[in-house]
């Protein structure tokens, strides 16, 4: 797949860049009835351009609603993927198809497959950051944002396998009670930030408050006073009186925060290392140079056996039904 990503993208970008971006994606737009949606950890530019800005659950809803032709997904490939699997008839393209997630790669198909086989009887809930295989294997999607709600409606005599995320799956052990059976995979982001780096912060900004994203791991929930998705993190912002946080997850969310809340400060949760490493290097692939060579050529284009879509689609439809 990557030797013809990178072929792809060679061939997209050829030509000159016009010399007012905006417009010319806009006038793109026109001409392939497309929308462009965004997740939050995309660079400022994007999500400024994007018709609709959200969260996984958001922006999974978004695909589904749309009318237009085309569905430029500005994200990760398995939001693109997900966009594709509820729209078989549209094109759907991501800037770069390399922009893959480390949570997704950390559960691999056949590996999965054994550990379900190796797990009868129970219900496998997969948070949708995992591949399209995966989603094909599961019974029930969810996203940070529904994940408890979702669990909680299970039976409790059912045992759950919960993949691909080993911090979202405790945080949910936490809060339902339930014992689950968990897949070993993480985010590189998330697990970056450091604790005792939120610790100082918090002893210089004795105001501040802590939030996190599930993903982080415990011993950085612990120091949260707020943990919820990006939606759920940028919603208790605008709301809560506090003036000042310190944000534990990938950084690009700030720039929705700091326009919802200029009034508020925002400082980023430190990785361990004086490295970037609490961006999402997949997220940062994509560019607006890149979206616009996407849109202008119609490719990188989205594609999936329909053997798979429609596997994947069932726990899809399961968890929109779930989380109304
Ligand atoms: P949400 O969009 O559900 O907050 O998840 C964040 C994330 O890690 C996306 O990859
Ligand atoms: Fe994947 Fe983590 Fe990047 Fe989200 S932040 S896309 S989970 S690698």
């Amino acid at each position: 797949m990557f030797t013809t990503a990178l072929a792809q993208r060679e061939n997209t970008q050829l030509g000159e860049l016009p010399l007012d971006l905006f417009a010319a994606i806009q006038s793109l737009k026109k001409e392939l009835n497309a929308v462009i949606l965004a997740h939050y950890y995309q660079e400022p530019d994007i999500q400024d351009i994007a018709d609709f800005i959200g969260d996984s659950l958001q922006l999974a809803r978004a695909a589904e609603k749309t009318n237009a032709d085309a569905i430029i997904f500005a994200g990760v490939h398995f939001m693109a993927e997900t966009a594709k699997i509820l729209n078989p008839d549209k094109l759907v393209l991501l800037p770069d198809l390399n922009a893959g997630c480390s949570l997704a790669d950390s559960c691999p198909a056949d590996e999965f497959a054994a550990f379900k086989a190796a797990h009868p009887n129970h219900l496998v809930v997969s948070y949708i950051n995992c591949s399209a295989d995966i989603k094909a294997m599961s019974d029930i999607i969810c996203t940070s944002s529904n994940a408890v709600k979702i669990v909680e409606q299970i039976p409790k005599e059912q045992p759950i396998i919960f993949a691909p995320d080993r911090n979202l799956g405790r945080y949910v052990m936490e809060q339902t009670g339930r014992d689950l059976v968990l897949w070993q995979g993480s985010c590189v982001v998330h697990e970056t930030f450091s604790e005792k780096k939120i610790v100082q912060l918090k002893i210089v900004h004795p105001e501040a408050e802590a939030i996190a994203h599930p993903e982080c791991e415990s011993s950085v929930l612990r120091h949260a006073s707020f943990i919820g998705s990006t939606a759920a993190l940028l919603k208790y912002c605008q709301n809560s009186p506090t003036k000042e946080f310190i944000v534990a997850t990938e950084p690009g969310i700030i720039h929705q925060m700091q326009k919802l809340a200029p009034d508020k400060h925002f400082i980023p949760a430190p990785p361990i290392n004086n490295c970037a490493c609490n961006e999402c290097p997949f997220m940062r692939l994509n560019t607006l140079e890149k979206l616009y060579w996407a849109m202008k050529n119609r490719t990188p284009e989205i594609t999936m056996s329909e053997d798979i879509r429609l596997a994947a689609l069932r726990p899809m439809q399961r968890m929109l039904e779930m989380s109304v």
